[in-house]
């Protein structure tokens, strides 16, 4: 996984929870980099597992909740650094669409050694779609908070349901219909 998803991640929690949280949540994990992340290094999944489960264990807040209110903040950092590669859309439909053939090619393109997910389009309409996630981490409610923001750039909203395919969360389908 990307330093940048771990420094963004910390900074939001110092923010929302405080530097004391921050250390609490290092301290109670077992971590190579011991905590200590670069933006462009690349540390184990594993390691940001441990930062979510002592966080929720702290806070009493699901991993999927934290991971959906720390997706809407990461997507204003995607704004911020890759403003070329969203301004190649108008619609949220076609960006949504386009991650697995086109946005996270680019992401590889930078980052080749990027944890990616698969999404397969099943079906797409003008105002809905359907997609398969799928992804060894599970991480469908990160997936949920950056569509969810992917709406709002557009000054749109969405329903958004989520179906578990596979219980432990690696096989979901997003049925997704423009309000
Ligand atoms: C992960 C980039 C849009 C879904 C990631 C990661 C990066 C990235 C850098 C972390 C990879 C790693 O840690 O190794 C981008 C960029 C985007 C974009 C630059 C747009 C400009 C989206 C959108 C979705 C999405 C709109 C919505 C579904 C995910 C998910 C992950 C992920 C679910 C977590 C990894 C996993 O589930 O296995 N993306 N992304 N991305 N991205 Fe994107």
């Amino acid at each position: 996984m990307k330093g940048i998803v771990f420094t963004e991640f910390l900074d939001l929690v110092e923010d929302k929870f405080g530097l004391d949280v921050v250390d609490k949540i290092i301290g109670a994990s077992t971590l190579d980099s011991n905590g200590i992340y670069t933006s462009v290094g690349t540390y184990k999944f594993s390691e940001m597992l441990q930062l979510l489960q002592h966080l929720s264990a702290h806070t009493g807040i699901s991993i999927d909740d934290l991971l959906l209110v720390y997706a809407e903040h990461f997507f204003s950092v995607l704004e911020d650094s890759y403003p070329g590669l969203l301004a190649t859309y108008n619609d949220p439909i076609e960006m949504i669409s386009s991650i697995e053939n086109h946005i996270h090619i680019e992401v590889r393109k930078i980052y080749p050694d990027a944890e990616l997910p698969t999404f397969e389009v099943l079906e797409k309409k003008e105002n809905s779609l359907v997609m398969i996630y799928k992804s060894s981490r599970a991480m469908h409610h990160f997936g949920l908070g950056l569509m969810n923001k992917t709406f709002e750039h557009f000054n749109s909203t969405a329903t958004i349901a989520l179906e578990k395919i596979k219980e432990d969360g690696t096989e979901v389908k997003f049925v997704i219909a423009k309000n």
